[in-house]
């Protein structure tokens, strides 16, 4: 009897135990649940504002695509639908890619200034490798829609541009990398020899690094080591003389005049 007794207290202790339980693993679900939707509503509200941004005033068409040292960012976009009109294949090596892809195209005066540049740093036993040159809206759209799945949109919009927005998209911009690919637009490519030797002569060659260490806050960018942007010698050469960013240059001369 007693052992009847003492087993049904232990049944009932058990289930109110294993209720409570229950009762506040769903409470919490219920408080994580809660929390992210909040987090998701911040989100939502400073995506709204970035597409407002975008969208808006604070974005304007530039209507200088073809001139070689156009600012192309976050706040100045290309015309919708624009390809640049003298885009040719570059005579450089790639990370393995089909050779007829577009990302091997550049405009021109770039794409023979990068085979200047790719072999006068393979004379110094500095060995490059394209990644990523040209890209249409198109593909620049897909890809930063890959960003957004994987990361969400404002993490992506800190190192991948909006479709008309891209450098890529001018026919301009190049991310190289190192000879064995391994670092191809990621980080570690900031310590090789490459990046190293791309500081001190992409000038002599046209080219800036265009989105530099500690000016984050001025392209909206976060710093890659990789991506040259095609400006012509004389600009390169003030830009990186000075330390400053394309954007920094156009506040002394508007870009759009
Ligand atoms: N990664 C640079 C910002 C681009 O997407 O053009
Ligand atoms: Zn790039």
């Amino acid at each position: 009897m007693f052992k009847l007794i003492s087993t049904g207290i232990c049944c009932i202790v058990v289930t109110i135990t294993l209720a409570g339980f229950s009762l506040s693993m769903y409470n919490t679900a219920k408080q994580n649940s809660l929390v992210e939707k909040q987090h998701k509503g911040k989100l939502v509200n400073e995506q709204k504002q970035a597409h407002y941004n975008f969208q808006n005033n604070r974005t304007v068409v530039v209507s200088n695509p073809e001139s070689i040292p156009v600012l192309v960012n976050k706040q100045n976009k290309l015309p919708a639908g624009y390809v640049p009109k003298d885009l040719v294949f570059t005579q450089i090596p790639f990370v393995p890619s089909p050779a007829d892809s577009e990302k091997h195209e550049m405009r021109n005066e770039a794409a023979a200034a990068i085979k200047k540049l790719f072999d006068a740093a393979k004379a110094q036993g500095v060995n490059l490798l394209g990644v990523s040159a040209y890209r249409s809206e198109k593909t620049q759209n897909s890809l930063f829609n890959t960003y957004v799945n994987r990361d969400g949109y404002l993490k992506a919009r800190t190192y991948s541009a909006l479709p008309g927005t891209s450098e890529h998209e001018t026919g301009l911009a190049i991310d190289v990398t190192e000879g064995d690919g391994k670092c191809a637009a990621v980080d570690c490519f900031s310590d090789s020899t490459e990046a190293k030797w791309l500081q001190e002569h992409a000038a002599d060659y046209g080219f800036i690094i265009r989105y530099p260490k500690g000016k984050e806050a001025v392209t909206g960018y976060q710093y890659e080591s990789w991506h040259l942007r095609y400006v012509g010698k004389k600009l390169a050469k003030e830009i990186t003389s000075q330390g400053i960013t394309l954007e920094e240059y156009y506040n002394a001369a508007k870009v759009n005049n």
